[in-house]
Order: C-alpha cells, then structure tokens, then sequence
C-alpha cells in the first residue's frame, strides 16, 4: 500500500509513535477520554446517539486525513503506543510546508495513562521527526488557557507565547494561548527521539526521497 506512514517508527523514551492503522481504530475509540474537544467544524449527524456520534466523527477524521492528504496542506496522525498497548494519538499538521517550513501539532491520551510525562515523550517524537527529518525551521501550537497540562508540556520544551486569539469551541467562545518552537530554540534543548522509516515518507512533503 502506497502509505509510508504504515513503516514509520519514532522511538521517545518508553513512547512509540506510528502511523495509525485501521486496526487502531477500535482500541483507541475504547479509551477516547470525554475531555478531547472535536472540531467545531465536523457535522454532527442529528440521527445518532451522541456517543455514538462523536465516535464516528473521531473515525471520519483520521480517514479524512488520509484521503486529502497533499503536500500543501496535510496532518499527520500517529498512533501512541506504550507497553504495547494503543493510549492516544499525536498528530502533526503543516499548510504550505514546502513554503512556511511551520508545523503545528495537537494530541490526546486516555486519562488513566495521564500525568506520568507520555504527552511530553510524544511531543518530543514528532518535533524530533519534524525538526531533523522533515526540514520544518519553526513549530507553533495552541491551547485553551485552562489547559494547564497542555500548556505545560509546549514550555517544558521550549515553546515561547506567540499571542492569544478567541476562538468558537464546544462550550461556546474560548480563548487560545499559541505558541512556537524555532528550530535553534529545539536543538539548544537537546532533546532527540529515534526516528526509522522517515526517508520513504519525504515526497509526502514534496521531498525527493535519496536514491
Ligand atoms: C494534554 C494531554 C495530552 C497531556 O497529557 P499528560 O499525561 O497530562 O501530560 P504529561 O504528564 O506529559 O505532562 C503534563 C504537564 O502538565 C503539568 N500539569 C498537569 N496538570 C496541571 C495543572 N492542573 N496545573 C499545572 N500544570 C499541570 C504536569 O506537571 C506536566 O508538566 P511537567 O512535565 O513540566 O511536570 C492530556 O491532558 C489530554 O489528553 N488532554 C485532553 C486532550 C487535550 O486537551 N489535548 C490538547 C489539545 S491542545
């Protein structure tokens, strides 16, 4: 199948990241933590029992991905793995990539594996991939302002408040902090993640791969 993502592999400490399979699909929807906001943007089909909807509206989103993916407007969505077993989903997103070099990135994890340092590990693998393999120069992220754990997680790494903007949300207007990494600012860090199978994936990002 013409899908490197299947094969690539970012090794963070005891995180495992790699591209989500449809046999993904059910373990993740079994621990989707009710606190992981949908896009305000994604239809709600009015037939279905909520539950059963924001399921679907989860599914239908990592395929949308799949199938629109260009190398001028992608995300990447990766499967987190510890100990074997599926607990979140680190995604990485880049518009004109080839242009604005910019990722931005969001993640979720089940909340019984939370608060033991998995989303900082996570955060580090797609920077690390982004970063030293993907050529990106800057990342920039956002948060709600009540999102202490995420918002703690970018400044761990170095991420510097970029601005506030207001924004529509599932419990009406909310604002978000952003924030944004430069490639010097990750690498004075000295953090690293081992990456494996990223060669494949560089005309997905409008790379030559070497011969
Ligand atoms: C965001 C999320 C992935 C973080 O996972 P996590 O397991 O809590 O993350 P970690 O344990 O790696 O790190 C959390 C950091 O937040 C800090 N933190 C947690 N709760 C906090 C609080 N109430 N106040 C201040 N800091 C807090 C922790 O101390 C830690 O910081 P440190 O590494 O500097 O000590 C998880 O909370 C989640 O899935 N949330 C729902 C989805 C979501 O909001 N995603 C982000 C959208 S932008």
């Amino acid at each position: 199948m013409e899908w490197p993502f299947f094969d690539l592999r970012i090794a963070s400490g005891e995180v495992l990241l790699r591209g989500v399979t449809d046999d993904d699909l059910d373990p993740m929807l079994a621990v989707l933590p009710d606190d992981l906001e949908m896009d305000p943007r994604t239809e709600t089909f009015a037939g279905l029992a909520a539950v059963t909807d924001r399921r679907r509206r989860f599914t239908a989103e990592i395929w949308k991905h799949r199938g629109t993916w260009s190398p001028g407007s992608w995300c990447l969505d990766l499967a987190v793995e510890v100990d074997g077993q599926v607990v979140g989903v680190q995604a990485l997103e880049g518009d004109e990539f080839p242009l604005l070099r910019t990722v931005d990135s969001h993640s979720w994890l089940a909340k019984e594996v939370r608060g033991r340092g998995l989303a900082t590990l996570m955060r580090v693998g797609v920077l690390a991939l982004a970063f030293e393999h993907l050529g990106a120069e800057v990342a920039v992220t956002s948060a709600r302002l009540d999102n202490a754990p995420s918002l703690a997680v970018s400044r761990r790494l170095g991420y510097v408040d970029n601005g506030l903007s207001r924004t529509n949300s599932p419990t009406g207007m909310t604002e978000l902090q952003h924030l944004r990494l430069t490639r010097d600012a990750w690498r004075a860090g000295g953090r690293t993640a081992e990456v494996v199978g990223a060669e494949a994936c560089l005309p997905w990002f409008a790379e030559n791969a070497a011969s």
